[in-house]
Order: structure tokens, then sequence, then C-alpha cells
């Protein structure tokens, strides 16, 4: 008897997440939970300027407070070498200010203490004083001839740029420009944001003095990345270092960095020899911890008349703030901004980018976005739709021109990516179709005659998910692969493991599922766990939706040893040879005697019992994938709104997704997480805006200035769903967690610069907050 794969939860089961239950009870497992006997607290004490020489810190005060166990400054790091330290992009960043404050919020000094109020009383004590400087708060100002040198730390640094990097053919570009008939040009800003996890970043670190081990719980999406930086850092030995990452309430990419926060944890532990626990608040989070974007784009698309693309150029300025510290690809400086246009048949391109120092909190984290993906689809579709208008063309045909046939892959981009697989004009017709695209330009036409203003809005994108493969992708010289391994204990349940970590995605959910349609092993007879750098295999950590396309790769490749060994054992147990065996879900039977068979489970049981001469015992292995290409999910997303030409108020219609992932391993987790994305596109577009005065405050460090969509706001989305298999991936699948934040932005932005269209306005830099909008129509001028 066949088992009936998804019975049993394997793939394509909407199973239920496994890890809700303890989260719905209250049992989740977080950093802030952990408590361990003699535990001390720690509390930061962080810059109030943005910019300013340190002339003293004087800490005497605090060091009296009854409670207080130690006052860590700049100058004791220092004298332990930990002053500073290396970023995950070869930068340097400060653990403890010594010469200068670079931004509002830096850590200062900090106070360890027996319970968390004192060690904050502690920090109010301490006496700093500062010689404020000039602060800088845009690239522009930053790359000003005159401009104060904010890294005057870093030996031969003569200016704010951090970073410079092309990419492309610019001599075949400019030629393609030459010939072109009309030349669109977009230029806007993609303004901070910031991930802004529910649970803030926290650690609780633990020196044995005893035995020399150092064990660190932490809110961390790469542990393993962490336990390597640790050894480097604090020159410790790797196999004394035990990295935990318990329970992540949220990532988003704002817990890849290394945090001094961590760093003081640690080295306090190792002073004191007692447990540490720092727990960042709120507003320390919004501050100081990584934030996204702040990327401005200027660029331009060469078009031939009837709408083909010739070729595409830009230029990209980031504002990394103080220190580059988020995580890139160590080749690519500017993440994977060239994957811009990867959805389009674009014969040349070459983009310039140019990272500057500010005075501004370290930002480019990757949130939700594959190293700046985010930004360069926002700034794609923002030129598509603007180009559509240029050549007086219906935008959808504009696309239909010049998306990337079927019949074209593997498709080589004018950046050197290659995409494999994809039916993009599928998608997009099938979007069109459930959005109603005639009948809704009908209704917008009678609509604007009564003085309404409806719009519409398309993005369509390909992203580059799943970094990466070895000969390309590595951070601080580690090589961007992952890994998993199974253990199939005599009864035939099993426990795996995996180097990614869930925040949230359901991990422990949908690897389960994988094991089940390789090994017909019911899913809920499968423990996952991640994040342990003593138990875990080796690897890169979660961020840029890449568990999936590695990770999830290698529990199907570890699950297929397994199955190699079974077949070995069933033969034995059959008394047939190997090749006389067959495999169906969960069994393997004699060729020709379908009723002669054993079950997976009893080949488990063999495996500790009864296997056959000279074989090793046991039913346990893993693997280690290095994934040929990255994968390319698509998707087409269309939205409609209403502006309020009054007030400049807009409202949503409807949003229409349709997502290609390839296969689906948890049809309901991928909605879960294509409206999570499609909730933080419509905020960032809508109404998330963390910005700086002049003199470098951060404004809308709390979440009445920085707001977060509610059930309230949030409009609701329709799903539809193609898949093209990717055609390396083990199992067909393609990453998917951020693919409706990184295209979904321009969905919303698109659909209400239609609803302008007629006032000559070409862009309104998000969020399109009303008042920005109101502007706009009441002067007919761009916003920025
Ligand atoms: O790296 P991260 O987990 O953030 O992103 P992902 O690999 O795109 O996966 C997000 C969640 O969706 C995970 O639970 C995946 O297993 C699930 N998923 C799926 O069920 N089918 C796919 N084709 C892709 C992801």
């Amino acid at each position: 008897m066949t088992i009936d794969e998804v019975k049993i939860g394997g793939l394509g089961a909407s199973r239920k997440r496994v890890e809700d239950d303890r989260f719905i009870r209250g049992r989740g497992n977080y950093t802030d939970d952990i408590v361990l006997p003699g535990m001390l607290y720690m509390e930061i004490l962080r810059s109030p300027v943005a910019h300013a020489r340190i002339k003293s810190i004087d800490a005497s005060k605090a060091w009296q407070i009854p409670g207080v166990r130690m006052v860590l400054t700049g100058e004791m790091a220092a004298q332990r070498n930990l002053a500073w330290m290396p970023t995950l992009s070869y930068d340097t960043q400060a653990v403890l200010a010594t010469d200068k404050v670079r931004f509002q919020g830096q850590e200062v000094a900090c106070v360890v203490a027996d319970n968390p109020y004192i060690a904050k009383d502690g920090c109010e004590a301490i006496v700093v004083e500062y010689e404020q400087l000039p602060a800088i708060v845009s690239p522009k100002q930053a790359l000003a001839e005159d401009a104060p040198i904010i890294r005057d730390d870093k030996e031969g640094q003569t200016g704010n740029v951090c970073y410079q990097w092309e990419v492309g053919d610019k001599e075949a570009t400019d030629r393609a420009f030459a010939q072109a008939d009309v030349v669109s040009r977009m230029k806007l800003h993609y303004p901070r944001s910031h991930p802004s996890p529910i649970e803030c970043c926290g650690s609780v670190a633990d020196y044995n003095p005893a035995t020399g081990k150092l064990t660190v719980y932490m809110t961390t999406q790469a542990p393993h990345i962490i336990r390597a930086a640790v050894a480097l850092v604090a020159e410790l030995p790797e196999h004394m270092i035990r990295i935990v990452s318990p329970d992540i309430g949220g990532g988003f990419g704002n817990k890849v960095p290394v945090y001094p926060g961590y760093v003081c944890s640690i080295l306090c532990s190792i002073l004191l020899g007692k447990p540490v626990k720092w727990s960042e608040d709120k507003t320390g989070n919004l501050i100081s911890t990584g934030f996204a974007r702040d990327m401005y784009f200027d660029g331009e698309l060469a078009l031939r008349r009837d709408g083909k693309i010739l070729g595409v150029r830009f230029h990209a300025d980031t504002d990394q703030g103080a220190f580059f510290s988020d995580a890139q690809p160590s080749k690519f400086k500017i993440g994977l901004v060239h994957s811009a246009f990867a959805c389009y048949d674009v014969p040349v391109g070459h983009i310039t980018a140019r990272g500057a120092y500010t005075n501004k909190a370290p930002g480019g984290v990757a949130y939700r976005c594959s190293f700046r993906v985010t930004e360069a689809m926002f700034f794609q579709e923002r030129l598509m739709a603007a180009a559509a208008i240029d050549l007086g063309m219906d935008p959808v045909e504009f696309r239909r021109m010049n998306l990337v046939r079927d019949d074209q892959f593997p498709y080589r981009t004018p950046f050197g990516f290659l995409t494999d697989s994809g039916q993009y004009h599928k998608c997009l017709d099938l979007g069109l179709s459930a959005i109603g695209y005639e009948a809704f330009l009908q209704d917008k036409a009678a609509a604007r005659l009564r003085g309404r203003r409806l719009g519409i809005g398309i993005s369509t994108m390909t992203e580059p998910l799943g970094a990466g493969n070895s000969r390309e992708y590595d951070i601080l010289g580690i090589k961007m692969f992952d890994s998993a391994e199974l253990r199939v204990h005599p009864t035939g349940k099993a426990i795996l493991r995996t180097g990614a970590k869930t925040q949230g995605q359901g991990h422990e959910t949908t690897w389960a599922q994988i094991v089940a349609h390789e090994l017909g092993i019911p899913a809920d007879d499968v423990t996952v766990e991640e994040g342990d750098t003593d138990t875990a295999p080796f690897g890169m950590g979660t961020y840029a939706s890449r568990s999936t396309p590695v990770a999830g790769a290698a529990v199907a490749m570890v699950a297929r040893k397994i199955r190699a060994k079974a077949r070995k054992l069933a033969a034995h147990l059959l008394e047939v040879s190997e090749e006389d065996i067959e495999w169906e879900l969960g069994r393997f039977t004699v060729r020709g005697a379908p009723g002669r068979g054993v079950s997976i489970q009893e080949c488990a049981m063999a495996a500790y019992g009864n296997m056959p001469d000279g074989m090793e015992p046991g039913l346990e292995n893993n693997a280690y994938y290095d994934p040929p290409n990255l994968t390319w999910p698509f998707a087409c997303y269309i939205v409609t709104v209403e502006v309020d030409p009054e007030t400049g108020v807009w409202d949503v219609l409807r949003t229409v997704a349709v997502d290609d992932c390839g296969v689906r391993i948890n049809p309901m987790i991928v909605e879960g997480q294509i409206m999570g994305g499609l909730t933080e596109a419509y905020a960032m577009s809508n109404m998330q805006f963390i910005t700086f005065d002049s003199q470098g405050n951060c404004v809308g460090s709390n979440y009445m200035d920085y707001l977060l969509p509610t059930a309230w706001e949030t409009p609701g989305f329709e799903l539809h769903e193609v898949v093209t298999p990717c055609p390396h991936h083990p199992i067909g699948a393609k990453g998917v967690g951020e693919c409706a934040a990184v295209g979904g932005p321009a969905a919303f932005v698109n659909a209400v610069m239609d609803a302008l269209s007629d006032t000559g306005v070409r862009n309104i830099d998000m969020p399109l907050l009303p008042d920005r909008v109101w502007e706009a129509i009441t002067t007919g001028q761009d916003v920025s």
C-alpha cells in the first residue's frame, strides 16, 4: 500500500506550524528567558550626540553605586585590544568609543550590576565630556570637498568614501544610449527603514573560568559566523566557544551583524567570571542597530521607439552610516544590486556605486532582502513605470515586450547572473486577469470624470535567492554553503539539525516535510533543531531567503544518503540483491513482487540490530550543499488605489500577488511569508520614516514616529501561484521569504503615481505620506 504523502506531512502539505504550539502557549524560549545562577545585568551608555570628540569619561560615581560590579569603558576594552572589532564587510567598528563618537546612540560605556535598574543608574552616573563636531547626515554632505572626515581612525582614509564599485560594460552601454530613440530617467531615494523585530537584540554571555569555555546565548541569525568572529576578535579557541541562538522574535536581517552589546557582554563575563545578560531596549534597537536602504539612485533606460529596452545604466550612492558593518558577500561591495533588470531582456548595462560614511548608525543591512535587492527592484520598477509613460505605452505592453521569454532560459543578464527558469508572461497574465485589468482601466477613466483619482501599479521582478555558490559567495572568506545532519533512531523516529536558524519562518515544520518527502518518515516523527553550534553542523545561517535554496537542499541530500544506506539494509532483510530493490515512499519492495517489502522504519531497526556483515551500524549522516546557482523566483504584484485629492490620503482597493517560488514545501507557510512581505511593502511605501535632523539626531526612534502596520491599516491580499521548479534544487524549490517585501513597494508607489498621472509629477519619494502626496498634487512638482 502506498503512503499518502500529504497525510504524512510531506511536500505540498499545508502542515500546521509545529513551533506555534510553544509560542501561543507562552512557552517559547527567547534569549531574555535565559536565567543562569549568579547572572549579572549589563546596560549600555549611548552617545547623545552624532559627532563629537570625547574629551573625558568619568566613571567614578558609577563605581560607587552599591550593586555595580563593573564599568567598562573604551579605554579598558582597548587594553584587551577590544575597543575596535572587524565587521562582516572588512571594515572596523568601535565596540566602545575611545576617540570620537560617530553617531547618536553609539556605545560609549557599559555598566554591569546585580540588576538592570542598578545598571541603568550606573550609566546615568557616568559623566562624559564631548566636544561637538559638525554632523554629516547624507552622502551628498559626506562627499562634499570640505566635509570633515568621519573615519579619521582609519589609516589612509582621506575622505568619507567607504567603497566604490562598478559592474557591466560601460562602452557598449554608452553605444546603446547613443542609438536610443528615447532615454528615460529616474532619480529617487529609497529611504532608511528599520527591520524592527518584535524582540530586540540581546545576549547572555557565560564564561566559565574553571573550564575556559564560553557559552553565549544570543539573538543571532548566523550562530556559526558569530562563533568564528568571536574566536577571531576575542582570540579564544573556537572549540571553547558555544553560541546558542534560542527562539528568535523576528530577525529580518537585524540580527546578522555583530553588535558591540554582544562583545561587551562577553568581555564583561570573561572579566567577572560570571554570566552577564544584555537586553537591548526598543529605543536602543531603533537608534543603533543595523538600518536598511538609504540609497540614492540616478539612472536611465535606453529605449527604441517601439518600447524595446536597449540598455540600462545607473549610479547608486549609499549612506552606510559611521561603520560599514552589515554583511555582504565579500566580492560584491553593494550586495546584489546588479540583479536589477534581471527579469527583462536587456542587452547591455553599466552600474557604478559608491558608499559614503555619515554620522548615522551603521546602515545597509539586508532587511528582508538579499543584499540590497529590494532597492534594486524598487528602482527597476519605478524606472519601468516612468519609461512606459515616456514612450506613451501601456505599462503592461511595455513589460510584456521586454520580459525574458520562457524559451530564453538559461538567460545571462548584462551584469553576469544566470537566470535559469521562469514563466514570467504567464505570471503577468494571471495577475492581470485576477485584477481585471481592462475593466479597472475603464473604471479609472469613468471615476476621473467624477473627480476621483484611481490608480493601478504593477511590479514584476525576479530576484536572486540562495547565496550562494562557493565560487562567488563568501563572508569573511568562509564560503556560503549550508548543511544538514540527520539521525534516524532505531524505531524510525529522527532528529534533523541544520546550519540555518529560523526566526519565525517555520523551519521546524518545513524541514521535517522534506525528510517526509524523501524518506516517507511522517513529519511528526522528525524533530528539527537549529542554532546551537555545539550540535548543529557548520552553516552560514538564515538571511536573504537562503534557507530553502541552500540548507533545505542539504536536508534533501542528507535524506537521500540515508535512503541509500536503507536500501542496502532492505536488500539484506529481503534477501535479494540491491539492484532488485525498488523504492516507493517509505518502503522498499522487491522488483516484480510488490507484496514483498520492508518499511523505512524496519530498515532503521536493522541498522542498529540486524545489519549485514561488514556494514557500519547506525543510520546517520550529514550533507554539505554548495548550490550550483542562485534560485530565481518570480513575482508579479498588482495594486489598485484611490487617492483623495483633498488630503493626499490613499487607500488600497485591491492587491493581487502572483508568486512563482518553484515547488512549495508548505503552501500555507509560503502564503504567510508572502502576506508578511506585502505588509512590510505596504508599510515602507506608506508610513515608515526614520530620519535624522541636521545635527544627526535620529527622529523616529520610537513607535509613535516609526509606524508599524497593524491589522487595522493592512489591506487584504489576493494570492495566486505559478510553479516553475528550480532546475538545480533537489526538490525544485526556490526561496520566497522576502519576495513580496522586495517587489511589493514599487507596486504600491506605481499605483499612487498612476492616480496622479495627469499632474506631471514623476516621482514622490517613499514613504508616500498624505502631506507629500498632497504637495505633489497641489504643486505639480516631484517630492523628494
Ligand atoms: O531563509 P528563509 O527561511 O528566511 O526564507 P525561505 O528559504 O524562502 O523560506 C521561508 C519559509 O517558507 C520556510 O519555512 C520555507 O521552508 C518555506 N518555503 C516553502 O515552503 N516552499 C518554498 N518553495 C520556499 C520556502
